[in-house]
């Protein structure tokens, strides 16, 4: 079996491709191309003799064009995105671009050239904005209503797949990801950038940390299990859309007050707000609700909240 992922340099596609690997796929990607390749690619160097990369773009249609005539794919995992939610307030253009119509690219190059292909589109719980269930989670039914360009981007993606689906007929599946984290997240995300500044400041190397909102919840999981989620939903024989999460919610100051904690710190005597990293608009409280993910496949994931920052605090503690 082949698969072809796009945002393979990044933490789900470096996860996935060990994962893939590891189950007997080849495994081909894109990456696009930066100044500085080592930034770059530094997330999958390790499987660089197992795994086939290829220049391109999901903004360019004849790069996706060119590699999905090569490869023939069984699955393409579109997980390449402009990921960050607060910098799609600086670029909504690059943002939509990217994430709306480099979905759409996706969508119309697989259909006409490899429709027998099966097709996962990386979702997200961004699009619930403010939305949720009076029962306090999100699920595949609540209300989509974003607050950012990139949930309206991902919005409008997720809806194109949808329609390919149904339209053409086509095995083309959403899976709505829930937070995730793990010590391959860049460090501008909150979870590592938390867990970076803690240990610089036990170790006297730091003496602030700025950040923006610590009053908005997220629902964080590891994206070890979520890839895993991810393998599962595309390879399900019915084509349908799954939500990803823990079902477990912390506030940001939460996750400041446990990881500063871990390390004999109290939190409050080194945050500092910095209107910098406040959002125009913030989504204020995310749950999940994975019960029908769980329910059919058996998923579970072997992270708990706790074991997820502990890695992520020693992955910092062993490099700086
Ligand atoms: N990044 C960042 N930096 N976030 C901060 C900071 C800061 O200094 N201070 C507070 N926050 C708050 C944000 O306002 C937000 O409420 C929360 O921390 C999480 O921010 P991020 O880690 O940047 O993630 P996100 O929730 O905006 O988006 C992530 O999750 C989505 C799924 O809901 C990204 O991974 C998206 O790509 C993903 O789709």
């Amino acid at each position: 079996m082949k698969a072809f992922i796009t945002g393979i340099a990044g933490q789900d596609g470096s996860y996935l491709s060990e994962y893939l690997l590891e189950m007997g796929y080849e495994v081909h990607g894109m990456i696009r191309r930066q100044s500085t390749p080592e930034n770059q690619e530094s997330r999958i160097a390790h499987l660089e003799s197992k795994i086939k990369t290829y220049y391109g773009d999901v903004k360019d249609r004849s790069s996706i064009d060119r590699i999905l005539k090569e490869v023939q794919p069984d699955i393409i995992y579109n997980l390449a995105a402009q990921s960050h939610v607060r910098i799609s307030f600086d670029i909504p253009q690059e943002t939509f671009q990217t994430n709306a119509v480099g979905v759409l690219n996706m969508l119309e190059a697989y259909r006409g050239i490899c429709p027998n292909a099966r097709f996962y589109q990386a979702s997200s719980s961004e699009m619930f904005g403010n939305s949720v269930d009076a029962d306090g989670y999100q699920r595949i039914t609540t209300p989509m209503h974003p607050v950012s360009p990139y949930g309206i981007a991902k919005l409008a993606a997720y809806n194109f797949v949808s329609h390919y689906r149904n339209a053409y007929k086509l095995h083309a599946v959403n899976g709505i990801l829930f937070n995730h984290e793990s010590e391959r997240r860049a460090s501008n995300f909150v979870t590592n950038k938390i867990c970076k500044a803690a240990v610089m400041i036990s170790n006297g190397l730091q003496k602030e940390l700025a950040l923006g909102n610590l009053d908005s919840f997220r629902d964080w999981g590891h994206s070890y299990d979520y890839v895993r989620a991810i393998h599962k939903i595309v390879t399900n024989d019915k084509a349908e859309d799954f939500v990803v999460a823990t079902g477990m919610t912390f506030s940001v100051r939460q996750l400041c007050y446990i990881v500063f904690d871990k390390l004999g710190l109290d939190y409050s005597k080194h945050i500092k707000q910095d209107e910098k990293f406040i959002r125009p608009e913030e989504l204020k409280y995310l749950r999940g609700d994975s019960k029908p993910i769980r329910e059919k496949f058996g998923w579970h994931p072997q992270y708990t909240f706790e074991s997820m920052i502990e890695e992520m605090i020693e992955y910092w503690k062993d490099r700086i």
